[in-house]
């Protein structure tokens, strides 16, 4: 594990997986595997900030698996597990707490945004950040690849390390956040102006493991606007802005040469649909063979967490022992 850049990056397991997952995060959790040392997490601790139904979660939290080993996650080539079976996520999370500002956190405009949809807040959602950090920084972690909305994120943790480091000697390595050109914010089709989030019955999120017909609906009855010009603007036209983001992503080119090859709204929604659903065939099709399988799944996730936890208890026992904390038994 030397020598190698060192990839770390989470997915929540709440409800299915959609597109704005897919193309801003997994396909580069995908490539990455190939030529770094890639570790892949189902993070259900950060999941119970909002307090989801137990056997919800569960289920959620398996199939959050199976999906990223139908997108391509080889647990021959990447470490994959589950958050809570590698408790050294909770403790480092406590001393990432005490390293970590008031001010910091209140800054964090996914606790905002989060907060201010929900009736209960959570101390837990409050924190949520410091147990990212603590996530990235076990694995001694070089790139994490996310989506846009988790930048702000990664900062903070980037900053949590540095202060780590200055306060108690060199003890982290300090993680830099890759985010895509081409999907990085994937919007709602319904409401541009927000990013597609996990509500899959809407009409404005597309599920990974959705049904073709009902992709390409979706998109057909995507919001766009009243002028008839296709254009690259994500301020004034978002939505069209959107699919051209989307396209792009899809076939690997930029969206501003996608939109040259467009005069109308019609064949470009059709385009997009086409090239969403040739993504999403493949995926559909190793999830439903994988589903049949679920001791091959808990397998997988075995051997991931005992490789996943080789590593974080040396982190964590570096951690410990740089802060002033005394060894767990004698020596
Ligand atoms: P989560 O579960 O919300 O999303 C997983 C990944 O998908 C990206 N993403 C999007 N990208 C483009 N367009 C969208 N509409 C869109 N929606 C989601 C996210 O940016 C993310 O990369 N806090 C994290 C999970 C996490 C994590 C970590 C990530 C916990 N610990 C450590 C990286 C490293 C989250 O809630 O992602």
């Amino acid at each position: 594990m030397t020598g190698v850049a060192r990839v770390f990056s989470g997915i929540q397991p709440s409800g299915g997986m959609h597109l704005g997952n897919l193309l801003g995060a997994l396909r580069n959790w995908v490539a990455y595997q190939h030529e770094h040392d890639a570790v892949y997490c189902v993070v259900d601790l950060h999941a119970l900030t909002t307090a989801p139904d137990p056997d919800e979660l569960r289920d959620n939290t398996l199939a959050a698996a199976a999906m990223l080993l139908s997108v391509g996650i080889d647990p021959d080539r990447s470490t994959l597990f589950v958050q809570s079976s590698v408790s050294e996520h909770a403790e480092l999370a406590w001393m990432m707490e005490c390293t970590v500002g008031f001010g910091e956190l209140r800054r964090m405009t996914q606790f905002k945004d989060k907060s201010d949809r929900s009736e209960f807040v959570s101390a837990g959602l409050f924190t949520y950040p410091a147990l990212q950090a603590s996530d990235i920084l076990l694995y001694d972690t070089d790139l994490v690849p996310v989506g846009d909305d988790q930048r702000q994120h990664i900062e903070l943790c980037r900053d949590i390390a540095e202060r780590f480091n200055r306060r108690y000697g060199d003890t982290f390595t300090v993680p830099a956040h890759v985010i895509p050109t081409a999907g990085a914010r994937v919007m709602d089709l319904q409401n541009p102006a927000d990013k597609m989030s996990k509500s899959l019955e809407s009409a404005g999120t597309v599920g990974v493991l959705e049904e073709s017909e009902s992709v390409t609906r979706k998109f057909k009855r995507a919001v766009t606007d009243s002028e008839n010009e296709v254009r690259y603007d994500p301020g004034t036209k978002p939505g069209v802005s959107n699919l051209l983001g989307i396209l792009a992503s899809a076939t690997g080119r930029t969206p501003e040469s996608v939109a040259d090859d467009y005069a109308q709204y019609g064949p470009l929604k059709a385009d997009t649909a086409d090239a969403v659903n040739e993504l999403l065939s493949p995926i559909r099709e190793r999830y439903a063979e994988l589903s049949s399988d679920p001791g091959e799944i808990a397998r997988v996730l075995a051997t991931g967490a005992d490789k996943a936890r080789t590593v974080a208890a040396a982190t964590l026992e570096r951690a410990r022992t740089n802060a002033g904390l005394i060894p767990r038994s004698p020596a």
